[in-house]
This record gives C-alpha cells, sequence and structure tokens, in this order.
C-alpha cells in the first residue's frame, strides 16, 4: 500500500520535497512575480492513489511552473511578506511536529507560543500588560480584538454578550478615519454589523482621521461606550493615526481604542520610525501579522490585549473533557490549532532586534527610492508622501481601464507585481515593500519595468 511504502521511505520523500523547495527558491529572483492563473484539466481522485513521490511529480509538473514569485523580493502587491531563512525551517517543524497548542499540559509548545508572545511584545516594546494570541492573520486578529470591545462594551451596560448575546445592547458604534476592510469585515462575523462603521473625516490630504471630527462624535454620544479604530500603517499610503490624540479622547470619553498594526507596528524597530507610534502603550487592543513585515509563511498574526479576562470571556471554552486549565484556546476562535508561533521563534531568536530594525530601514529605504524615481519619470505621478513602505502613485492621465491594462502588461512583463487601488478618487496603484529579500538592485529593475510597461 502507498502509504505504508511512503512511511517506510520517509527520508527519501523528504529529500525529494527539500530539493523541490530549495528549486522554488532559488527560481524566485526570476520566475515572474505574477502569474495569470490558467484552466487547467481537473484532477481526478486516483482510485488507489499515486504515492506521494509520484504526487510529488505531478504537483511539480503540473502547477508549480504557474506558482507567482510571491515571496519573492519584487512581489509588491498587497502587503505580502516573505520567510525568512529561520521561519522556512521553523514552519517546516511546524509540520512535523504536529503538535496542537489549543492546550496546555502535555507539550512544552504551548509554552514556546507565550514565550513568543513576550519577545514579540519585546520588539514592539510594549508594556507586560499586555497579553497575546496567535491567530492566522490581521483579519482575524482585528475578530478577536473587537470581539473583546464589544464584550467590554456590553459589561459597561451591565450585558454580558459571551453569555446573552447582542440582543439587549443598543447599536455600538465603531469609528474612524480609514479602516482597513477587514474591520468591516470583522463587524459583520461579530454580529455588529456592516454598518457599525462611522468612517469619519481624515485631516486635509492625509489619512489620518481628524481629531477635532473624533472629538465632536465622541462628546455627542453623552457617555455611551463607542470603539475608536486606530489605523497604525493605513494599507493604501502607510498613513498613521496620531495615537497619543486618539488615546488622550479615548480616555476623556471613555472609548475604546483598537489599533490595526496590521504592518506599520513593525515601525517600533525603526528608531527613526518609532515616534509614529507614540501614544500606542495606551491602547486596549493592538494587533499585527506576522506573514507581513515578520517574514513568516502564511499564515500568522497576532493580537495583544490590556483585558485578558474580558478576552478570556469571550473565546472561553468549556467541556468535562478539556479540562479547566488557562488555555490558549481561551483566546482564540480555534480550538485545536497549529504550532503557529514557531516559525515567529526562530526568525525572532535567529535575527533578533538587530535583525528587524535592518528589514525595517531597509523596506523604508526602497520605498523612498522608488517614490525618487517616479517623481522624475514622465509617467507616473506621486499621490502621497512616503510615510513608510508604501509607495501609492498614478499612471499620469489614465482612467482605471488604462490603468488596469497597464498593470496586466506588468505582470505580464513578470519583473514586478503591483495591486490597485483608488486614492483620492483616482485610478492608482500600490508599491509594498515588506519582504526581507528586496534590495537596491530591484529598485532599478523595477522602474525600467514600469517605464517599458508605460511607454507601451
Ligand atoms: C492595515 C491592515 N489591516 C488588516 C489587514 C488584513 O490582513 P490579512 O489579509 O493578513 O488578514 C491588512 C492587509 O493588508 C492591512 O494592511
Amino acid at each position: 500500500m502507498n502509504l505504508q511504502y511512503d512511511h517506510q521511505h520517509l527520508g527519501a520523500l523528504l529529500e525529494a520535497t527539500q530539493a523541490a523547495a530549495l528549486e522554488f527558491l532559488e527560481s524566485l529572483a526570476t520566475r515572474p512575480a505574477g502569474r495569470t492563473p490558467q484552466t487547467l484539466p481537473h484532477d481526478l481522485l486516483p482510485e488507489e492513489g499515486l504515492g506521494a513521490q509520484r504526487a510529488l511529480s505531478v504537483l511539480r509538473a503540473k502547477y508549480e511552473p504557474l506558482l507567482s514569485a510571491s515571496p519573492g523580493p519584487r512581489y509588491l502587491g498587497f502587503v505580502t511578506g516573505g520567510s525568512t531563512p529561520a521561519a522556512l525551517a521553523g514552519d517546516w517543524l511546524v509540520s512535523a511536529y504536529d503538535q496542537n497548542v489549543g492546550s496546555d499540559g502535555d507539550s512544552i509548545a504551548t509554552t514556546v507560543e507565550r514565550e513568543t508572545l513576550r519577545l514579540l511584545r519585546a520588539l514592539f516594546s510594549l508594556p507586560e500588560s499586555f497579553e497575546g494570541a496567535f491567530v492566522s492573520g490581521a483579519t482575524q486578529a482585528n475578530f478577536v480584538a473587537l470581539a473583546t470591545a464589544r464584550q467590554w462594551a456590553g459589561a459597561r451596560l451591565g450585558i454580558d454578550v459571551s453569555e446573552q448575546g447582542l440582543w439587549k445592547v443598543a447599536p455600538l458604534p465603531v469609528l474612524g478615519g480609514s479602516p482597513h476592510a477587514s474591520i468591516v469585515k470583522a463587524l459583520s462575523m461579530l454580529g455588529m454589523g456592516r454598518q457599525a462603521m462611522e468612517v469619519l473625516p481624515c485631516l486635509p490630504g492625509r489619512m489620518a482621521v481628524d481629531p477635532e471630527a473624533l472629538t465632536r462624535r465622541l462628546a455627542a454620544l453623552n457617555g455611551a461606550p463607542a470603539i475608536v479604530v486606530a489605523s497604525a500603517g493605513e494599507v493604501n499610503t502607510g498613513d498613521f493615526d496620531d495615537l497619543e490624540a486618539l488615546a488622550g479622547l479615548c480616555q476623556k470619553y471613555g472609548a475604546w481604542l483598537h489599533v490595526d498594526g496590521a504592518f506599520g507596528l513593525f515601525a517600533a524597530c525603526d528608531p527613526a520610525r518609532a515616534h509614529l507610534l507614540r501614544g500606542l502603550d495606551a491602547a486596549d487592543s493592538i494587533i499585527a501579522d506576522g506573514h507581513k513585515w515578520l517574514n513568516v509563511p502564511y499564515d500568522a498574526g497576532f493580537v495583544f490585549t490590556r483585558h485578558l479576562a474580558l478576552h478570556q470571556q469571550v473565546f472561553k471554552v468549556s467541556a468535562a473533557y478539556l479540562g479547566d486549565g488557562a488555555d490558549l484556546s481561551h483566546r482564540t476562535p480555534e480550538d485545536s490549532r497549529r504550532f503557529r508561533a514557531l516559525p515567529a521563534w526562530m526568525t525572532l531568536m535567529a535575527y533578533g532586534r538587530t535583525g528587524y530594525r535592518e528589514v525595517v530601514t531597509r523596506c523604508c529605504a526602497l520605498a523612498e527610492m522608488l517614490a525618487q524615481g517616479l517623481e522624475s519619470s514622465a509617467y507616473f505621478e506621486l499621490l502621497a508622501p512616503v510615510r513608510l513602505n508604501i509607495v501609492c502613485f498614478a499612471l499620469r492621465g489614465a482612467d482605471a481601464v488604462q490603468r488596469n491594462q497597464f498593470l496586466e502588461a506588468l505582470k505580464e512583463d513578470g519583473r514586478v507585481l503591483l495591486t490597485p487601488t483608488f486614492f483620492a478618487g483616482k485610478p492608482a496603484m500600490r508599491a509594498a515593500f515588506v519582504n526581507w529579500s528586496t534590495s537596491d538592485q530591484d529598485i532599478s529593475l523595477i522602474l525600467n519595468a514600469l517605464d517599458q510597461c508605460a511607454r507601451g
């Protein structure tokens, strides 16, 4: 039987897998940054099974050539990190170890997860009052944080939402200037409704909320609870809300301050940019992604709150067979969970504070370098100043159709992948730098590709 055979020849299988992985990683420098998916013949469920080696061969022949170079240096779409060597090694071991970190008591794995959260807290210079949890990404982290905020709001009204539901709670306003789409998605998942999100005016030319507009809205609530969602790294431009001002307002009016720092929290790693996060300590909840600037493989994110008791009220799980420990499953939507912290532990231990300072500083310098190149090109216009690691720009005079055609041509060219957006009503595009391996030479390649595709 194939399964027994594969088990007996596991070493050979893992060697073949390692060779495939190495070949893929070595191809990143030349592989097209993005690939347009093709329609391929369906796979038929084999009656007897192919065995792992043949399945691997089929995978490599049929699908691997069409994978994008998304972990590579010039995939600048969305906000896409790669994997550091240590993170990759850790991730492989996650599968080999296959520990369930939902419950304590029979493995040291949960201790490693707690240690990793402490390392992250140190990386971001967060006080010890913040307790964390690993989830699959920033969307899920926002969900966990907002669920905790909802529990807090209920408690202020004398209602335990985790027990009684939302039936007796008046609609809870969520206020922010440029919330990420995942916040709105989380509000839908939480039963609070997408319409609970009130997008307030931003400062002129900025994506940062106008603190005066927020003051007026909070004052009008007359002490009723509200959640303020701050952006520490807005996805189109990398802009930051004034966390210090927002924290002061939340304190004054009794609101919950949530900070979405999916990538921007890593500004804490760069002494020249850490000031962007001034006031962060006073937040009630903070989130960031692992699969962005930490450069661990998908999928990893984390959430920190100063309200562990409320957090655990929401995610508490009880059953006789589960026991009654202080397990990590009381902090996350999942009960059983992979050992997601291990790649983060490996990369933090391998490269430390200095390693991450270098990655963050370099990415920000590369964003500035690209912006300068674009400014001296006749084809492009910069739409916002580079505040961190994101360059938001437009193809001069292009409407949305022409912008899309340009991005398709660029994908076809293969040297760089960018993704579209709209900014201040203009069809725009963004380049987001969070990959540890992007270098100065990539910027010349990218500028050449952009100019060539713009010339047509
Ligand atoms: C500010 C911000 N928040 C949340 C997210 C959602 O992240 P994920 O797709 O990892 O869930 C992103 C993704 O780019 C982001 O930039």
